[in-house]
């Protein structure tokens, strides 16, 4: 029988992509969105991408009672979990919020998981819980620190909840640095806010939507002074997803923390002048100050990940890129 697996954020960056490659596997989206930081027309390109309805719910994931009442939780096979708040420049001046979202969303969808015996959870968390990492690669036995936003704060509790919450099974997916859009130009990342990170940047400065990027430090201690990151398509994160709940169905206490990384350190000039040769555009950049909070080197080691979910990304930074780019030529000329 076809499995139902919620996504709270389905509509979101990550959450969309990760819809398009559950239905591609056989299973059944079912996304839990309050469009705050996303657009409700996502819907109609991911139903056009899946060529199939996606069943959505229009709800906050703080509201317990209208969880319980408006979905038919036991029915649900598995959920993952994508529904956050997600700038880490946001996060400094709303911490209170950033808190009281991340950490309470959490926190209901596990009593709800235990209540209604639901099989498997992914959770959405990131690389920003190793902090300034002491040894590169980091491995999942990396020591986690004090993450340097509140944003990566939220993202830690929430793992410390997980591991602590005696649910059957789950899966936390530590995100590297996820970057490009689908292959269809369809869908990518479209956040309400302006963008903080660094590849929607460039796209807007290729457009003409900003003059130019501003590199953050030229003073680092890396080969050519800018910060070094681990970026990998945004389809493979999606990916890993579902090879999480495929390897979580039908077991019983299937614990896992995994890393998700192309498992390649590169520079954001490095980046920047790969964008550039493979888009044949130019990017205007200057260096300014470093950005509080950033780290100076942090990329994967993702062994264990494809040990363990027998996945592995099949797209290059390349890949990544170019789609990144015809998704900037697009987003503005669809409906
Ligand atoms: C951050 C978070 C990560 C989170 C991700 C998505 C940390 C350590 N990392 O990643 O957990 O999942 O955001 O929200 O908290 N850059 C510039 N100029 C710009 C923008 C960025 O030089 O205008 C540089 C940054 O200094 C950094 C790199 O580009 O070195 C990548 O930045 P960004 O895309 O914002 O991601 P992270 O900060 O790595």
């Amino acid at each position: 029988m076809t499995k139902n697996i919620i996504v709270t954020g389905g509509a979101g960056y990550i959450g969309s992509h990760t819809v398009v490659e559950l239905v591609e596997s056989g299973f059944n989206p079912i996304i839990i969105d309050n469009f705050s930081n996303s657009n409700p027309k996502i819907i109609a390109r991911i139903e056009k991408i899946c060529k199939q309805k996606i069943k959505i719910y229009n709800l906050n994931c703080v509201d317990e009672k209208k969880l319980i009442t408006n979905i038919p939780w036991n029915e649900v096979d598995g959920v993952i979990h994508f529904a956050a708040y997600k700038s880490v420049a946001d996060s400094f001046k709303k911490k209170q919020e950033y808190f009281l979202n991340n950490i309470e969303s959490t926190k209901i969808l596990l009593n709800i998981i235990k209540k209604f015996n639901v099989n498997s959870f992914v959770f959405s968390s990131s690389c920003t819980v190793y902090g300034n990492p002491d040894q590169l690669p980091v491995t999942e036995k990396t020591k986690t620190k004090t993450p340097s936003s509140p944003y990566g704060e939220t993202k830690k509790i929430c793992e410390e909840l997980i591991q602590s919450s005696e649910i059957t099974n789950y899966t936390i997916l530590r995100y590297f640095n996820p970057i490009g859009a689908h292959e269809s130009s369809l869908i990518g990342e479209e956040s309400k806010n302006t963008p903080n990170n660094l590849v929607p940047l460039i796209c807007e400065c290729a457009i003409g939507k900003r003059k130019n990027l501003t590199i953050y430090g030229n003073d680092y201690s890396t080969k050519d002074g800018t910060c070094i990151r681990d970026y990998i398509h945004v389809c493979d994160v999606a990916k890993a997803h579902v090879h999480a709940l495929k390897n979580m169905m039908n077991c019983n206490l299937n614990h896992k923390t995994l890393n998700i990384g192309l498992s390649k350190g590169i520079s954001v000039l490095e980046l920047i002048t790969l964008f550039e040769q493979n888009n044949n555009v130019n990017i205007n950049y200057d260096f300014g100050k470093r950005r509080e909070g950033d780290i100076e080197k942090i990329y994967a080691d993702c062994s264990l990940a494809k040990k363990e979910l027998k996945w592995k990304p099949k797209k290059t930074i390349t890949d990544a890129l170019i789609d990144a780019w015809n998704w900037e030529k697009e987003k503005n000329l669809l409906i």
